[in-house]
């Protein structure tokens, strides 16, 4: 059984109550900051991985760019078909359309991240997120556990496989880019994650009556390597964290959202920077997306690596990654709270 109720399913059956649990803190109600309008100068880099891939220096000077300044970048050119990216959207939809009675065959037991539910439930208190999500472990194969894999949607298991096998070629093109830009071989960081690990929180936010109240996700950042975000084309939600407030990400038809993840952060010496997030919602359409996060083996270790330490004073612990994943899910999501955790000057 679910922990929180469904949101989907509390907005299904009365589509003006916002219970208090949801209303979140002012400090973070979506109208309570600043939020900027991307302009031609505050818009996150556009980065062509077709380029990248044959090997253009400017492009490559892109990315490294937008990995200090930003985070966070859009990537087209990616090579992954339309009729993939549709085919996912479509089984994500058509689960969420599943009857609560359906879904909650998949539901994410107290004691397992996977499943049918809602992410970083810790207390009776805390604010809770106005979205449902079916989290799931997609890479290696044998991390799998089908049993949260809806068989009750038609073509679900083969649209999932086919999109995280081209989400793999892209995650593996990135990878390589940014070891060069890190002093290291094509396959450095790839060899740093010793087993590269995937998996994919596929999100549901129904509309709210008062969406200057709630989030969709709280302010976060990510705690793996790269996250990959499919986003709806049309209707936009994510924000991100500039200056003293926000900026909504404007979804680009078939493009892809890459952000650095805390790992990649403390890997690089904070050179690569994890940025703060949050989703919102509105009043009129539910929204949807997939965050897929790459993640290295739990047994490594996440310190700089040497080439990072080189010129710049050490700013990380080498700490292992278990330990880190242990920090990260004790608490609930606070910003970039938990990531003071990885900084040597926090002992
Ligand atoms: C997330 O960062 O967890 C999800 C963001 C989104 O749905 O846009
Ligand atoms: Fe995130």
């Amino acid at each position: 059984s679910l922990p929180v109720p469904s949101v989907q399913e509390m907005v299904r059956n009365d589509s003006e109550f916002v219970p208090e649990r949801y209303v979140q803190d002012h400090k973070n109600r979506p109208l309570d900051s600043p939020t900027f309008f991307c302009s031609d100068s505050s818009d996150i880099p556009v980065i062509d991985l077709s380029l990248l891939i044959s090997g253009d220096e400017d492009e490559l000077n892109k990315l490294d760019l937008a990995c200090k300044e930003w985070g966070f970048f859009q990537i087209i050119n990616h090579g992954v078909e339309v009729k993939v990216l549709n085919g996912m959207k479509a089984v994500v939809a058509a689960f969420f359309d599943l009857s609560l009675e359906e879904k909650k065959k998949y539901a994410m037991p107290e004691n397992d991240l996977q499943g049918y539910g809602q992410a970083y439930v810790v207390s009776e208190q805390q604010k809770l997120d106005w979205g449902d999500l079916i989290f799931l472990m997609t890479r290696p194969i044998e991390d799998r556990n089908m049993k949260y894999w809806p068989t009750a949607v038609p073509g679900f298991k083969e649209a999932v496989e086919e999109y995280s096998t081209e989400l793999q070629k892209v995650t593996e093109e990135i990878m390589a880019n940014l070891s060069a830009l890190m002093g290291m071989d094509r396959n450095g960081l790839e060899r740093l994650h010793a087993v590269m690990k995937q998996s994919m929180r596929m999100n549901y936010y129904p509309p709210c009556s008062r969406p200057d109240l709630v989030l969709g996700v709280s302010p976060h950042s990510d705690g793996g390597s790269i996250t990959i975000l499919l986003q709806d084309d049309e209707i936009s939600g994510l924000q991100i964290k500039y200056k003293e407030g926000w900026l909504p990400i404007k979804p680009i038809p078939n493009a892809l959202v890459v952000n650095v993840g805390d790992v990649i952060e403390a890997w690089s010496n904070g050179m690569y920077r994890s940025i703060e997030h949050r989703a919102v919602t509105n009043a009129d359409k539910a929204r949807m997306s997939v965050a897929t996060f790459v993640l290295p083996d739990a047994g490594i270790d996440i310190g700089p690596v040497e080439s990072m330490v080189k010129d710049r004073p050490r700013m990380y612990k080498d700490i292992k990654y278990l330990d880190y994943i242990k920090h990260f899910l004790e608490r609930k999501m606070d910003g970039k709270a938990h990531t003071s955790f990885l900084l040597l000057e926090s002992d």
